[in-house]
Formats: structure tokens, C-alpha cells, sequence
């Protein structure tokens, strides 16, 4: 007799590997303690990361959007030995939290925290990435792209979050506030960019994968 399934997230979480303990109390402290926990990624997205990361194996990672660190673990975790994740974020109210959580999950010497605008400290990191994770302000997708791409390798990857909006971008033929038009613009702009591949993935709230050729 098969199990019974609430529904075909529950479904995937249970045939998939379990949240790892650090990330599932991470994720349950943000839930307790911190204002907006929808905007961490979670176990089914966090995964994910996780994987994809591991197939690239990337010496350098760029993240604009720590929050409360979530993703930087998941991203770390691909990493190669020597390798680095660079995570902005505008908010140092959290700053005690996130380094906890890294030490806790054995990441914090993979890990370089940097609070500010990522658009301001973007070009004052003289790296090239490998892989590069976008999540931060929707309203700025498209100044980030335009900002990462010269420090992003050929042949390297660009994630980015939130592009269906939770169905928002297709609700009105011209969006009407300022969050749904930035990710509507960066949208736009990638589909007609020819220098790159490029794929949206219908997880949780659309995640776009990028390759520069
Ligand atoms: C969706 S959350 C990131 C979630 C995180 N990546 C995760 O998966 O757990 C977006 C974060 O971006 C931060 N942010 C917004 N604008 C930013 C900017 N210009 N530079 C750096 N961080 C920014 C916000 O403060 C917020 O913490």
C-alpha cells in the first residue's frame, strides 16, 4: 500500500535527502526570530542549490542576498577545496545570526560576508566567478546583471530567483508596481541576450539558469 501524500511537494521532500540539521534549525530560528522567513530558500530550493553547485564545482561564487545565510550554505557546499562564496547583503542586523549558523554548518572560512549594496561592492571585488546567485532586490535584477556579467567567466553560470513573482509576471501585459516591472525588465532582457543560454526552472517561485557562452 503507498503512503499517503498531502501534496506533490510533500511527495518530492520525502524521496529526495533530508534538510540537513543545521539548515533545518537555520531555517526554523529564521521562521521563530526574523521578519520574512518566506524569502529563505528552504529544503526542496536549498537542495537544489546544493546539486547544482556540486555539478559546476566552482572555485569563486558571488551571492547578492544572504539574508539569514541559508543559501550561502547551500552554495558553499559545492565549492571546491580552496574555493569561495562572496555573499552581499544590505541588512547587518543579522550579521551575529549568519556567522553563527555558518560555524555551526563548518562553512565560515568558504564564506566572505559583505554588508552594503551589492551595486556598490560588486566592483570593488576584483574576482571573476564561476557561479553567480541572484536574490536580491527584485526592483534591481536587471542592474545586477548588467553589473555581475564582466566579472562573470565564460562558460559560467548566473541564477536567478523569483522571476515568475509568484504568477504576478504574467497577470498584467504591463506590470503595475515596481517589484513585478523589475523582474518583468530583467525577464525581457535575458530572453533577447545572445550571450547567453538560458532556461527557466518552475521551482518554487521560477528559478532562471544562465550560461555565458
Ligand atoms: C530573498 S532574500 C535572500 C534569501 C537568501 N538568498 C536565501 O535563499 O535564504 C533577499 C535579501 O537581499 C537583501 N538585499 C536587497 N537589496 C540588496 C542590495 N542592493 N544589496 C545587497 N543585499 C540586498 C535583502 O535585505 C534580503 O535579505
Amino acid at each position: 500500500m503507498s503512503d499517503f501524500y498531502f501534496n506533490i511537494e510533500e511527495y518530492i521532500l520525502n524521496h529526495s535527502d533530508d534538510e540537513d540539521t543545521v539548515l533545518a534549525e537555520l531555517n526554523r530560528e529564521t521562521n521563530l526570530k526574523i521578519l520574512r522567513p518566506r524569502m529563505l530558500s528552504g529544503h526542496l530550493q536549498g537542495k537544489i542549490l546544493e546539486m547544482l553547485s556540486k555539478m559546476i564545482n566552482p572555485k569563486k561564487i558571488l551571492e547578492i542576498g544572504t539574508y539569514t545565510g541559508y543559501s550561502a550554505i547551500c552554495l558553499a557546499k559545492g565549492l571546491k577545496e580552496e574555493g569561495l562564496i562572496h555573499t552581499i547583503e544590505i541588512n547587518d542586523e543579522q550579521e551575529d545570526f549568519i556567522s553563527k549558523y555558518l560555524k555551526k554548518a563548518g562553512v565560515e572560512n568558504k564564506v566572505k560576508l559583505h554588508f552594503g549594496n551589492a551595486l556598490n561592492i560588486i566592483p570593488t571585488l576584483s574576482e571573476q566567478f564561476d557561479l553567480i546567485f541572484i536574490d536580491g532586490d527584485k526592483r534591481e535584477y536587471l542592474e545586477y546583471y548588467k553589473l555581475v556579467f564582466d566579472f562573470l567567466k565564460p562558460g559560467g553560470f548566473i541564477l536567478a530567483d523569483n522571476v515568475l513573482w509568484s504568477g504576478k509576471i504574467i497577470e498584467l501585459e504591463k506590470p503595475d508596481d515596481e517589484y513585478t516591472k523589475g523582474i518583468f525588465d530583467f525577464n525581457g532582457y535575458i530572453k533577447n541576450d545572445k550571450r547567453i543560454e538560458k532556461v527557466i526552472l518552475p521551482l518554487r517561485d521560477g528559478l532562471t539558469l544562465i550560461r555565458k557562452k
